[in-house]
């Protein structure tokens, strides 16, 4: 309990406060769930009412706390509660660390590329579980495949030099077929490297970790009145996705921020299970100019100005808000504009029947965003980031991927596969040479919906988006399609219906003899379902 940290001393000492006159009817202050309900109408995202939760930001212990390790440490997956609701422990799957004396809830790992990482998974869960480092340049035990899947009560042990440039990356379990639920229910960390580029940019920029460097994990969940999260996927939820219908950043609901004159930085990771968010800070109906200064893979070569960003499960997206822009007493929202989610008809299902109340591409409130007194902060951000060379793909060999619907699979059911495959651990479709520079092309079906594609152990660059939507058209910025979440270095992409996206992967490491690794749909549905293929490096 003591690794509750500060949320719980806000349940004991606070939670009267939590809700004040803002708060909307039905929910009553200081009764924990088990005695008042806890109502929808109060976390209801649609509306932009009681947002009245302190964002959790990140300190050196705790929930998200950073953690800086220079040695070897023990990460314990389990069960443990968590004031996610206020006056209300809700049960969670997390990972705990306790280290000289801290103790740690889902830390954010942050290391330097150079360092290196030796960390022992312990499962205190009852099913199997593994945990992958999502984006990181790591050999294929490191990266643990899922057959590499611990029982309850094993462990594992990790150990890996950062071999990446600076960016947020994260890490979560693997574990086949329970991916989806071990995540959900809350298990997954950022994971931050810096390098001289990184450190020269907060310098520049003064921007501090866990202050104005901040860290947003974008969740959606269920949860039951009594506060405890659902993971109940019905048949259309498995097919689309399962979407929650109360959002969290920083496993908080409904948070508030408060900003100062001068630029902040935030770090976005959608750690959602399927649903996509179109990203936007907005002042009434006025979208605030943002810099996208890095995807997946770190920094980009030059901020681009955006006012807006899809984001879908697995990717992320540093960007730099300047408050000065706006007067002291302004309040504005990160919101989710509407979109069309493009679950096309084909598939039999539609958005009505998944079990969430709130659906995908339905705009909705994130985060109230408060701007106080203006500082005597004058800094700049830099036109020039960090140097990006481009994958030189003359006669690199291309490779294709269909992505759709194949009616009566193995099982008979419908499922969604890559190249009318279903996930086979025994199977690697794909061999690659170590060192061979491939471009593969991935083509979704019309007749499809999105897909946020995601390739182990290689960050990859795309290329070209073609046959896209004209909701992604229109965001074009340069050639070849590319929108400005394209840019630079990735892991993880989405494809629209009707898309062909390009991308060029440079299969160089220095890891000896066969190394496995997988690609797969990061909506963790369609992942567990086996929207997934090994391939192999020799
Ligand atoms: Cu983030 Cu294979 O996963
Ligand atoms: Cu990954
Ligand atoms: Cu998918």
């Amino acid at each position: 309990m003591n690794r509750l940290g500060r949320r719980e001393f806000l349940a004991t000492a606070a939670a009267a406060a939590l809700f004040p006159l803002r708060g909307r009817a039905g929910f009553t202050p200081g009764l924990t769930s088990r005695q008042t309900a806890l109502s929808y109408e109060v976390f209801d995202p649609t509306r932009p009412f009681n947002f009245s939760q302190s964002l959790l930001l990140p300190a050196d212990h705790g929930p998200f706390g950073i953690l800086e390790p220079t040695a070897s440490f023990t990460l314990t997956a389990g069960e443990s509660r968590h004031e996610l609701f206020p006056g209300t422990l809700s049960a969670l799957n997390t990972y705990a660390v306790e280290l000289e004396g801290r103790a740690f809830t889902d830390p954010i790992i942050h290391l330097r590329n150079g360092d290196s990482l030796d960390v022992q998974l312990r499962n205190e869960l009852t099913d199997p579980t593994i945990v992958h480092w999502h984006g990181l340049r790591v050999d294929g035990k490191n990266d643990a495949h899922v057959s590499f899947a611990i029982p309850a009560k094993g462990s594992y042990r990790y150990d890996f030099p950062i071999l990446n440039r600076a960016g947020a990356y994260w890490y979560h379990p693997h574990p086949h077929g329970f991916t989806a639920r071990q995540v959900y229910l809350g298990l997954a960390g950022l994971f931050i490297v810096d390098d001289d580029e990184e450190l020269a940019l907060r310098n520049n920029l003064d921007l501090r970790l866990g202050e104005t460097d901040i860290p947003l994990v974008l969740q959606d969940k269920q949860f039951s009145s009594e506060g405890e999260l659902i993971y109940d996927p019905n048949t259309a939820d498995r097919m689309m996705g399962f979407l929650g219908d109360v959002i969290f950043v920083n496993l908080t609901p409904k948070p508030v921020l408060d900003l100062q004159g001068r630029i902040y930085r935030f770090r976005i990771l959608n750690g959602s299970n399927a649903r996509i968010y179109r990203l936007a800070f907005v002042k009434g109906t006025t979208p605030i100019p943002l810099m996208l200064i890095g995807n997946d893979g770190g920094l980009l070569e030059q901020p681009i100005e955006i006012t807006e960003i899809f984001l879908a499960p697995g990717e992320r997206a540093d960007v730099l808000l300047d408050a000065r822009r706006l007067d002291a007493g302004d309040v504005f929202f990160l919101k989710s504009l509407a979109f069309n989610p493009m679950h096309n008809e084909m598939h039999g299902f539609t958005p009505g029947q998944q079990s969430s109340r709130l659906a995908e591409g339905e705009e909705f409130y994130i985060m109230q965003l408060n701007v106080q007194a203006a500082t005597s902060y004058d800094r700049v951000a830099p036109s020039r980031l960090s140097e990006i060379r481009p994958i030189l793909t003359g006669g690199a060999a291309s490779r294709r991927f269909d992505l759709a619907l194949s009616m009566g699979g193995p099982t008979g059911g419908r499922r969604w596969t890559i190249n009318r495959l279903t996930y086979n651990m025994e199977e690697y479709p794909v061999s690659v040479s170590r060192g061979a520079i491939e471009i593969w092309e991935i083509v979704n079906s019309p007749m499809s919906m999105p897909h946020p594609i995601h390739i182990h152990g290689f960050p990859f660059q795309v290329i070209s988006r073609t046959g896209s939507p004209n909701q992604i058209s229109r965001l074009v910025a340069g050639p070849d399609g590319l929108v400005p979440s394209d840019r630079g270095w990735k892991d993880t992409v989405l494809v629209w219906p009707g898309e062909r996206v390009r991308l060029a992967i440079d299969f160089a490491h220095n890891f000896p003899g066969r190394q496995p690794y997988l690609f797969h749909c990061h909506n963790l549905e369609h992942e567990d379902q086996g929207m997934m293929i090994n391939y192999e490096v020799t």
